[in-house]
């Protein structure tokens, strides 16, 4: 997938290939996990269209801002956000960094679950009661179990980008992930038949419109947009600044971003059929009774429906195998920000910054291992509360202080000037004051996390 050109830097060897690695980065965890989660706690429809509404106008505009950065300076986002806006934008740069490690860190522990149920289902130890599987979930998601799950994703990580991004990975997930993309819709058409999924619908297609003025489901829409198609950390900069060719930045947008939305809105079609035939709605959250921790809805919700198929056995380890794979791609990209970073600014060695801050983010991760409400908010503080902050201060760099450099880049590969435009538009119009206005609103939202998991509450 990448080569090594004459500067010493890695560069895509194809267009397809940066493509995929770009999708592969932002199919993960995020469009099955967190997006079955964040809907069910969002109100479901309300939330799906403004998640809608924000990747469209919100996110990929800026997702073509760092594709456009990272192209136009080839270097490290830690060094492409100084170069393009001086000195004082250096801690953004640190931010970036900082997301990458902190996401990674309880990431891979969710990751290693993914692992864990691959392994479980060929054994048959899965059972197939929803209430056997929501214990089942409470004791291999957390203490030990699942730390050694966790190691065991963090070290396949490191290896990987250790080594660079090699063929076997490309090849992986030139197969794998059409593959993801057929079962999920299989699942979906078999969910069509499930009885008493049309409440599951119901609450996942037709929006209360009062929901959509509601601020905790408008913020959380926003965060999932951010962490669903790997934007405001330089993840998409880091991809983008291998880049050697000069092809049309927004139609790669509209790839990646059509891709990102179409797996997690088909995901949608079958775990709320699934939920609300099986009637688990209390174990996930949505009936407000037990739950006071939703992060487990699709490990708790998946194995007892595909349990009941025939070859159930079968489909709930593909499914899960191809949910560590996605995670795997996305996993790579999260350390990779992290690693070009310590290449750029210190000078190490791939293999020793892939090593250490490898090991750094393996041991962040043990508390997410321990304590599920320590992972929430891991994930609403780093996974949501920060990446707006990175996408309000990349719209803020890209749409005033590099702007002419900006649109200059652009324009190779992307001539029509009024489509640059309207870019420009919403990058320094809409996304600055509606970023601004989310992140304030999302503060309280990770405080309320915080009182919990600190005892508070
Ligand atoms: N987009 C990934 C997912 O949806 O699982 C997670 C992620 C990867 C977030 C890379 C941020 C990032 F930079």
């Amino acid at each position: 997938m990448q080569t090594s050109q004459g500067n010493g830097r890695d560069a895509w060897a194809t267009r397809a290939g940066f493509v995929l690695a770009a999708v592969g980065s932002a199919v993960g965890l995020g469009n099955m996990w967190r997006f079955s989660y964040v809907a069910a706690e969002g109100g479901g429809a309300a939330f799906v269209l403004l998640y809608l509404g924000f990747v469209a106008f919100i996110g990929m505009p800026i997702m073509t801002s760092e594709l456009v950065v990272g192209r136009m300076t080839q270097v490290s986002p830690v060094q492409a956000v100084k170069q393009l806006g001086g000195p004082a934008w250096g801690p953004l740069g640190v931010l970036f960094a900082f997301c990458g490690f902190g996401i990674l860190s309880y990431y891979s522990v969710i990751a290693g679950w993914t692992m864990r149920y691959s392994l479980d289902a060929l054994r048959g130890a899965i059972p197939a009661d929803p209430t056997g599987a929501a214990n089942y979930f409470g004791s291999v998601g957390t203490g030990m179990p699942a730390i050694i799950t966790h190691v065991l994703f963090m070290v396949l990580t490191i290896l990987i980008v250790v080594r660079g991004i090699k063929k076997g990975l490309e090849r992986a997930a030139v197969i794998l992930m059409p593959l993801l993309f057929f079962i999920l819709v299989g699942l979906a058409l078999w969910a069509t038949t499930l009885s008493g999924g049309g409440a599951g619908y119901a609450y996942y297609l037709k929006p209360q419109f009062g929901e959509l003025f509601d601020p905790t489901i408008i913020t959380d829409a926003a965060g999932q947009a951010f962490f669903s198609l790997s934007l405001g950390m330089g993840a998409i900069m880091t991809y983008a600044s291998y880049l050697k060719t000069k092809t049309n930045l927004a139609k790669e947008t509209v790839t990646i971003a059509v891709s990102d939305f179409g797996v997690a809105f088909i995901a949608g079609l079958f775990v709320f059929p699934i939920i609300f035939h099986f009637g688990i709605e209390d174990a996930i959250g949505l009936g407000g009774a037990i739950a006071d921790n939703t992060v487990g809805t699709l490990f708790i919700a998946i194995p007892p429906a595909l349990l009941s198929l025939p070859i159930g056995q079968w489909i709930v380890a593909a499914f899960f195998v191809m949910l560590f794979f996605a995670a795997l791609t996305s996993a790579i990209s999260l350390l990779e920000v992290v690693v070009t970073a310590v290449i750029d600014s210190w000078g190490w060695e791939r293999r020793k910054a892939a090593m250490v801050f490898g090991a750094g983010i393996l041991l962040a991760g043990i508390p997410s291992a321990f304590n599920l409400n320590f992972l929430d908010f891991a994930d609403k503080l780093v996974g949501n509360l920060f990446l707006i902050l990175g996408g309000l201060l990349i719209s803020i760099l890209v749409g005033y202080r590099a702007r002419d450099r900006a649109d200059a880049e652009l324009a190779q590969g992307l001539p029509n000037a009024n489509l640059r435009q309207a870019w420009a538009g919403f990058v320094r119009y809409v996304a600055p004051p509606v970023l601004l206005v989310v992140f304030f609103f999302t503060i309280p939202k990770v405080w309320t996390v915080f009182k919990t998991l600190v005892g508070m509450n």
